[in-house]
């Protein structure tokens, strides 16, 4: 059965909304495996364990979270070959702009040349319905490309 890996960073309740609504969307797909990371814990094993892969971060002073940032910093030239071609997609959650953070995660991803199979979500401010039914449609979206 693929598997779906979750690779997020999650340190405030709505981020945690957020993240519910990742395994609700998922969870919409069968047949598929759910494996779900705190950044800061998630390493190369569980990369190549993966099939495909969800990043979720808050927008920090105008770049991603520290927390992916390690992640990435820890998986990158392991993983660089193994990983060519993985479908991914991304959802960041900000206060007022996450462009930075975006761009930041697109460029990393570029390098790894990774496939973006979802079109990313931005959230800003306080989730509501609207936002969240994104989150779901991301994490089934991506689930369904594996
Ligand atoms: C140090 C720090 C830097 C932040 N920088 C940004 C930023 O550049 N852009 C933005 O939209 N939000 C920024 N935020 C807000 C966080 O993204 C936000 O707190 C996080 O997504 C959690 O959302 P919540 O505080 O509404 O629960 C920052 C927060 C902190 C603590």
């Amino acid at each position: 059965m693929p598997r779906l890996l979750v690779v997020h960073h999650t340190p405030s309740p709505a981020l945690q909304a957020v993240l519910e609504a990742v395994r609700e969307g998922a969870a919409l797909v069968e047949e598929v495996e759910l494996a779900v990371r705190p950044a800061l814990s998630a390493g190369p094993a569980d990369l190549l364990a993966a099939d495909g892969l969800l990043l979720g971060t808050p927008a920090n002073i105008g770049y991603m979270s520290g927390a992916l940032k390690h992640f990435f910093d820890t998986v990158y030239y392991p993983c660089l070959d193994a990983t060519a071609g993985l479908p991914y997609g991304v959802y960041v959650h900000g206060n007022d702009d996450t462009a930075g953070a975006l761009t930041s995660i697109q460029r990393i991803t570029g390098a790894l040349r990774w496939r973006q199979v979802a079109a990313p979500v931005s959230l800003v401010g306080a989730p509501g319905t609207a936002e969240l039914d994104a989150v779901r449609e991301l994490a089934a979206t991506v689930a369904i490309s594996l």
